[in-house]
């Protein structure tokens, strides 16, 4: 009998820049908490709150246990609550000031703190010079392979294009080595996430007709209902669904769909892999019936503001909430499949799903049926779909065409299900968890390596070069986009998924 818990046997000191901001209170503090209460820190740990704000251990701690009681709905008199909080403390500093990094290493001396360093970065990028620089200078991060260890967490953006991202990497690469740099993607924690390799390459049945011979395209969409939550418009507007979304997110996803089988589980092995598509992705050629890109921007309605009336957005910004795209993947198996990808802000349903559609039979030997109800039309053949869905209501869907119970001999489209929720009853660990976790255990797996980066911001690059923008079109809060993206389609009679 084997226990499927996992537990971190080093001791370990958690730093947190930026420990009063959002994501440490929405996001890694929870997370923590959620790994104590699960047994997963059991050796020594102590978690080091780093920013300017003149708090006491005090009142750091109290604020990150009323996060705890938001974010996790926890009970009032729960007993773990205390105890957890009994790991924190607060260290107050400015990222610039180099005397706080000594006072940060007199007290890994004078409290005995746990000798392993996890260093959070959860600041923005244009701290991350100075704070890799304070670091390293005053001997926080040790020296790779060494003992004790030391490991870097830093957050997205990874830059903005081609240009920024080297700049970060030799920024990040002149203090830390590589191995010691953990470049956080939220989505590649999720569990349908990691269960597209398992079920790619654990199973016989699917993987020799993932190709071009049996695919007819692949959609990926990430779609979200909210707009600008407060105070991000300034962010957005400079940034784009574009960048924001398709850069990491997309690009991570479809990588993992579209990879060859990796030598092992390693994390080198797997990036590797990943490289190879990155550097055989580009985005179709446009033709005169089919663009390759389809850029919007969502307009107001009764109740709920454009983009372009959110708080912090120029009133005349030309940033796309929207986008979609044609890709294609230049190797040998994927040639001439098209990729579509979609992405976008305050649209109809929040969703994040790979469907990867096959080819129709050759012979149509049965008449399909559609219903609604009672009322069915005879169809075209549907083709099998393959849907992973990371969110919500995770788990991996097949369609296929199946005899519908009648005297004639019709088929309907059914879907066979396998939900995470119907197989388990466990709830899926968060993403984070699942990282913080993978990070303090020195697995790199799921976190993206330099190369990956620049790979990832070289084909975006590409994506707006010439135009700079890309004029988005105009489309309803609530709805899929604009109908333009509809003509991004080679074969407009497949549709969007999900609509
Ligand atoms: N929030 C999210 O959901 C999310 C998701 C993905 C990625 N991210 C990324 O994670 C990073 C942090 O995001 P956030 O939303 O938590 O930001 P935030 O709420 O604005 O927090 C920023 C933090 O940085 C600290 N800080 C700023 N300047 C400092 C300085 N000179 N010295 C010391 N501390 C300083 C602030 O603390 P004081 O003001 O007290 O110094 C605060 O704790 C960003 O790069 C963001 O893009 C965030």
């Amino acid at each position: 009998m084997i226990t499927l818990d996992v537990q971190i046997e080093e001791p370990v000191t958690f730093v947190i820049f930026g420990a009063t901001g959002d994501l440490t209170r929405r996001k890694l503090i929870p997370a923590l908490y959620t790994l104590f209460k699960e047994g997963a820190l059991t050796s020594g740990f102590s978690i080091i709150g780093f920013a300017r704000r003149d708090y006491t251990d005090e009142t750091f701690c109290q604020l990150m246990e009323d996060a705890l009681r938001e974010h996790c709905r926890i009970p009032v008199d729960d007993p773990s609550l205390k105890a957890f909080c009994a790991h924190l403390s607060y260290h107050r500093g400015d990222i610039s000031d180099p005397t706080a990094y000594t006072r940060l290493m007199q007290r890994f001396n004078d409290e005995a703190l746990p000798p392993n360093r996890l260093f959070y970065l959860s600041i923005t990028p244009d701290l991350i010079e100075t704070a890799t620089h304070n670091l390293c200078e005053s001997g926080l991060i040790t020296p790779a392979g060494g003992s004790p260890w030391s490991r870097t967490v830093v957050e997205k953006p990874f830059g903005h294009d081609l240009n920024s991202a080297q700049n970060l990497n030799r920024i990040l690469l002149e203090h830390i080595d590589e191995s010691q740099i953990y470049r956080i993607d939220h989505y590649l924690g999720k569990e349908t996430v990691q269960n597209i390799l398992s079920f790619r390459f654990a199973n016989t049945i699917f993987e020799p007709v993932f190709n071009r011979t049996y695919v007819d395209h692949i959609q990926i969409t990430a779609a979200e209902t909210v707009g600008m939550e407060s105070g991000r418009g300034a962010f957005y507007d400079k940034t784009g669904a574009l960048r924001d979304m398709v850069a990491n997110h997309l690009f991570q996803l479809l990588c993992l769909v579209t990879m060859e089988p990796p030598d092992g589980l390693e994390a080198k092995s797997i990036r590797n892999e990943k490289m190879k598509i990155l550097r055989a992705l580009a985005l179709a050629s446009s033709t005169a019936d089919h663009p390759s890109v389809c850029c919007g921007q969502y307009a107001g309605t009764e109740t709920a503001p454009a983009f372009r009336e959110e708080e912090r957005v120029a009133p005349d910004s030309n940033t796309e909430t929207f986008i979609a795209l044609r890709m294609e993947i230049n190797n040998w198996r994927w040639a001439g499949v098209p990729v579509y990808l979609r992405t976008g802000k305050n649209l109809a349903k929040k969703t994040t799903e790979i469907s990867v559609q096959f080819k129709t039979p050759p012979l149509s030997l049965f008449q399909h049926v559609a219903c609604k109800g009672d009322l069915c039309d005879l169809t075209g053949v549907e083709p099998n779909t393959l849907i992973f869905r990371i969110q919500p209501d995770e788990g991996i869907f097949l369609q296929v065409s199946a005899k519908r119970p009648s005297m004639q001999l019709v088929v309907e489209s059914v879907d066979m299900d396998f939900s995470y929720s119907g197989k388990w009853d466990k709830e899926l660990p968060e993403a984070y968890e699942r990282l913080l976790l993978d990070a303090l255990r020195g697995d790199s797996t799921l976190f993206t390596r330099s190369d990956e980066v620049e790979a990832e911001w070289e084909v975006i690059d590409t994506i707006f070069s010439g135009t700079k923008e890309c004029s988005p079109k105009p489309y309803p809060s609530g709805s899929w986009g604009p109908m333009e993206a509809d003509a991004l389609l080679i074969n407009p009679s497949n549709g969007w998924k999900n609509e």
